[in-house]
């Protein structure tokens, strides 16, 4: 018999588990009290003459407190503990392993900061957590790796994160949880949790193909990016030295985080959210640069940050 629920595989997993099971017994409890009474009252009450008529009952008080505070209380013991998990979830912890997800019809792209690429096949450390950043090139599609208990949207124009700590090695499936097209039941992969000594060997082992953040610098120059966004601020355009994480000003009068989601729509939209003291002439790229490309280049701005110290030296 194939076991009820899936391996319980994240730090994560044992969390929701406990919250579920509790919601599952509070069910199992009052639906067992509620059609248990009412098959005794059907038996203790029913007319058994044709004369008998039923006393009229005018409230109990002690009976509406009850079942109005005893019910509450179970709601906010609900309430507060999903709150506590779910926040749990959906902040991640400040040092993660960060990997990069391209849903696609039909397939998962990951790409991890050094440069390795895997399609349907992820492949992470044991305790440590990972934090996914992902988007998609077309519909909608949903990340769900049933052993972890994750589950999140992937959506086109968009970076959803999400973040787990693997607990015990193995393969775990990957599903697409969201109707993509026709072969929606074919988009899924395996989430292969290795020790840390494993991963590191397997990490080495990748194609020599250089980090995310170096291809993003390449690209940064066959784009011409590097005329207008000069590290001297001699250029037409901002600085990106330093820029990410940082709060920017903007013409309207406005700030933003630059943030992976405002770098994109800075590529793909860049009259949206113009830096103040600069003039829009930006030309778009979409439809020039990937998703993957984006990612790229978001992880080169990203690596900016520590290039005037260095040059300092
Ligand atoms: Cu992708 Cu369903």
């Amino acid at each position: 018999m194939p076991p009820l629920f899936p391996d319980a595989a994240s730090t994560m997993a044992t969390r929701v588990d406990a919250l579920y099971f509790f919601l599952l017994a509070i069910s199992a409890f009052f639906g067992l009290l509620i059609a248990g009474l009412i098959v005794y009252f059907a038996l203790k009450f029913h007319r058994r003459t044709a004369e008998q008529i039923g006393a009229r009952i005018h409230g109990a008080m002690s009976l509406e407190i009850g079942w109005t505070v005893i019910p509450l209380m179970i709601t906010m013991v609900l309430f507060v503990w999903g709150a506590s998990v779910y926040f749990a979830m959906a902040y991640p912890p400040e040092e993660t392993l960060n990997i990069y997800v391209v849903g696609k019809q039909w397939m998962w792209k990951f790409q991890h900061l050094d440069g390795q690429r895997e399609i349907n096949e992820l492949h992470v450390p044991v305790g440590r957590a990972v934090k996914l950043i992902t988007t998609s090139e077309d519909v909608i599609h949903d990340f769900f790796v049933p052993a972890f208990r994750i589950k999140a949207d992937v959506i086109p124009g968009r970076y959803v994160t999400i973040w787990f700590q693997a607990t015990k090695p193995g393969r775990y499936r990957l599903f697409c949880a969201e109707y993509c097209g026709t072969k929606h039941s074919g988009m899924i992969g395996e989430v292969v949790a290795m020790e840390p000594s494993e991963y590191q060997t397997w990490l080495g082992g990748g194609a020599a193909e250089g980090s995310l953040a170096s291809a993003g610098a390449k690209l940064f120059q066959d784009l011409a990016c590097n005329t207008c966004h000069r590290p001297d601020a001699q250029g037409r355009g901002p600085v990106l030295e330093g820029l990410f994480g940082k709060t920017v000003m903007l013409q309207s009068g406005e700030t933003v985080t630059a943030d992976e989601a405002y770098v994109r729509e800075s590529i793909l939209q860049p009259a949206a959210r113009v830096t103040a003291g600069f003039q829009p002439i930006m030309p778009t790229f979409q439809g020039l640069v990937t998703e993957e490309q984006l990612l790229e280049l978001v992880e080169y701005i990203k690596s900016l940050q520590a290039l005037p110290q260095v040059q300092t030296r």
